[in-house]
């Protein structure tokens, strides 16, 4: 079961709309697949979402720590960026299996790096690069609960 909708992305204030419609849109154990070349605003898109959950400081992009996790209102948002991994087994070796439960929300930047030992996301967003400011995001719903959260997000 896949919906898909695309919304272009006229600029970085767009991408960081579409976080903030996310934001409101969360729900407890969601699993995000954020995918897109470098630069194509994965981090952005997430940097927008904490801050429109009301974290307050710096969002750091995890593609040297791999993780960043959030502790915003009681809610829990992990942050992964896969890019420097070398091989799928390395997310079995650190144990990050363990951060996907019920109740907190998982983005992952790079899946693409872990795709054979991760589980199906409920949603799954897709940036393209248009040219220099321009952007088409892809947004997929895999789940039900994918499917509810994305109802009404663009
Ligand atoms: N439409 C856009 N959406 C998001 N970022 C944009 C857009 N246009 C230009 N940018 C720039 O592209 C870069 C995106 O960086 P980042 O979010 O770190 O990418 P990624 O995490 O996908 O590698 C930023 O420097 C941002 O200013
Ligand atoms: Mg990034």
């Amino acid at each position: 079961m896949i919906k898909e909708i695309s919304v272009f992305l006229e600029n970085e204030k767009s991408t960081s709309e579409l976080g903030l419609k996310l934001s409101e849109r969360l729900t407890s154990g969601l699993l995000i697949f954020l995918k897109g070349d470098l630069g194509a605003g994965k981090t952005c898109l997430v940097r927008s979402l904490l801050t429109s959950l009301g974290y307050q400081g710096k969002v750091k992009s995890p593609s040297y720590s791999l993780f960043e996790q959030y502790n915003i209102s009681d809610t829990i948002i992990n942050h992964f960026d896969l890019y420097r991994f070398k091989s799928a087994e390395e997310w079995l070796s650190a144990g990050f299996n363990d951060y996907i439960n019920a109740y907190d929300i998982t983005i992952i930047e790079w899946p693409e790096r872990a795709e054979n030992v991760l589980c199906e996301p409920d949603i799954e967003i897709e940036i393209m690069y248009e040219n220099d400011i321009n952007r088409k995001a892809f947004i997929r719903a895999q789940s039900k609960k994918g499917e509810v959260a994305c109802k009404g997000l663009i």
